[in-house]
């Protein structure tokens, strides 16, 4: 299974991915992880959204995208007229990579190794899915999709080739949001995000 071509692999289907990657050990991120937190939504998704690793809430409840990032997000692709349901979500990293605080676990950022390493399973998602679109949420994402890092500012809203000719939507991770103190600065940031989302629907269509 291992070594096989991600076509060959992704014949298999998305139930077996996830089966497979529940017991990754290709970094040591899954040591500490409650489990691993695979991509979800329908096999013949045409839009493909990638973040960058499970948060808090993703690693207990198992699946991306359900915590305050996830709200963001949600709010965008309803802004944008996107059914969350129809879109594929997933991660660059499949684990939850933290430190301990006390009772909190704060995130860490994935290191390159990381990122590479959890590439084999996009890359199988990838196959299996064959999105007419992926959205890259944030310098993680777009580490993974496009093999480099690209200042986000510059590229936001544009559409992107990666080496395997998959199209790539550069924008900026929905935490970010979170982060801008100011209610303004939040409230643009939103905007840009459901923006770029809305590119990405043109883009489909
Ligand atoms: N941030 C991400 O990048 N992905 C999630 O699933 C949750 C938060």
């Amino acid at each position: 299974f291992a070594d096989a071509p991600p076509t060959v692999i992704a014949a298999a289907g998305l139930p077996t991915l996830r089966h497979e990657a529940a017991s990754c050990r290709r970094c040591p991120l899954w040591q500490p992880a409650t489990q691993t937190v695979f991509g979800a939504g329908p096999a013949d998704a045409t839009l493909m959204l990638v973040g960058e690793q499970p948060g808090d809430q993703e690693d207990l409840a198992g699946r991306p995208f359900v915590g305050p990032a996830g709200q963001v997000l949600d709010e965008a692709l309803a802004a944008a007229g996107i059914d969350r349901q129809a879109v594929y979500l997933t991660n660059a990293v499949k684990h939850f990579k933290f430190a301990p605080r006390g009772k909190r676990r704060i995130h860490q950022r994935p290191d390159a190794g990381e990122v590479m390493a959890c590439r084999w399973w996009l890359a199988h998602e990838l196959a299996a899915v064959r999105p007419r679109l992926v959205v890259a949420l944030g310098a993680t994402a777009i580490h993974a999709l496009l093999g480099r890092a690209l200042p986000i500012g510059r590229h936001r809203g544009q559409v992107l080739a990666a080496a395997d000719g998959t199209r790539v939507l550069v924008t900026a991770h929905p935490s970010y949001t979170l982060r801008i103190p100011e209610p303004e600065g939040q409230a643009r940031e939103r905007a840009l995000l459901a923006a770029d989302l809305k590119t990405a629907m043109r883009e489909l269509t």
